[in-house]
């Protein structure tokens, strides 16, 4: 192996910078050479790659986003696409790459594996929802951005006494809602994992209020059904005693200077990946597993899906007192 690509694939998140420099560095101190690839597959298929020096990764480590930039390439998720990126990376003499993404883009790391290209794979995603990794990179810095706009978000509610429904990214996942709602003592939690109605929402909104509680904040994830609307919808009919306001996060969540956790756990991964390439272990992803930094088959990463902690939730009810 003498020279490795590294590219940022599907949404950014917090993380994927320090990671894409600590590749990069343990690469070059391994005598490789680095090429950073831009946007992601669609990049690696159209061959806009460029070398990466030790330099070029300075003064990255504490910015959001990702430098390299990413794209969602759907382009990559056929076949011929595939083989062109394949073909773009042997008129490069690219000889391995490590691909910093979520679900999606570690499922197209797995089928370039399958076709014989030396990867391995790191888990980028705020939504956590990577399987074998307790933690992915990005995940910490969304939660701490959370937690400050719903502490802001509480300062108003409790000053005018409203119910406010906070909805929070996730995809499918709960786990950001889930944890977010805990960290900011939130009244109640709307995950797609636990089924709720609008009627138990409004519920214990009604408990909040006899309680009480000055204001009631409700995490929704938006993968939740009910939905944030409906909910909020139902609960202005008059079931609760609190006026109801709405905020929905948004990308805000994606953006922002990466944690101490997350470029820790993001430069962790980004050397321990580009080792895994330079020592020929191919079709692997890195994961957090406890405190140790493993090596994953990519195949069970591609094929499985990462369970929610639902004791979590009952943790989450019996705090919301
Ligand atoms: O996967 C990260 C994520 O932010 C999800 O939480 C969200 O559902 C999605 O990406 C939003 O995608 P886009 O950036 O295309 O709006």
């Amino acid at each position: 192996m003498k020279r490795i690509g590294v590219l940022t694939s599907g949404g950014d998140s917090p993380g994927m910078n320090p990671c894409v420099r600590a590749v990069t560095r343990t690469a070059l101190s391994l005598g490789l050479e680095v090429y950073g690839v831009h946007r992601g597959y669609s990049g690696l298929i159209e061959g806009d790659m460029e070398p990466l020096t030790a330099r070029d990764v300075g003064g990255i480590i504490q910015r959001g986003g990702t430098f390299l930039q990413t794209a969602r390439s759907a382009k990559f998720m056929t076949i011929d696409g595939r083989r062109e990126a394949v073909r773009r990376m042997n008129d490069r003499r690219i000889d391995g790459l490590v691909i910093v993404g979520g679900n999606g883009s570690l499922a197209g790391a797995y089928e370039l594996h399958k076709m014989g290209v030396p990867v391995v794979g790191a888990p980028g995603s705020i939504d956590n929802d990577v399987p074998y990794t307790d933690m992915a990179i990005g995940v910490d810095t969304a939660l701490n951005t959370m937690t400050l706009f719903i502490d802001m978000i509480k300062d108003t509610a409790s000053s005018h006494q409203r119910c406010f429904l906070v909805e929070v990214m996730g995809r499918n996942c709960g786990y950001l809602a889930l944890v977010g709602g805990i960290i900011a003592g939130a009244e109640v939690t709307v995950i797609p994992e636990k089924p709720i109605t609008v009627e138990d929402v409004a519920a214990a909104v009604e408990k909040a209020y006899v309680r009480g509680k000055t204001h009631a904040i409700i995490v929704v994830a938006e993968g939740a059904t009910p939905k944030t609307q409906e909910i909020a919808d139902y609960l202005r009919q008059g079931t609760a005693g609190f006026e109801v306001r709405v905020t929905v996060l948004g990308h805000v969540q994606r953006g922002g200077s990466p944690t101490a956790f997350d470029r820790l756990l993001a430069t962790r991964m980004g050397i321990r990946a580009a080792q895994a390439l330079a020592a020929g272990e191919f079709g692997k992803m890195v994961g957090l597993v406890g405190n140790k930094v493993e090596l994953i088959d990519l195949e069970k990463v591609a094929s499985e899906t990462k369970k929610l902690d639902l004791a979590l939730y009952d943790l989450a009810d019996m705090l919301a007192r």
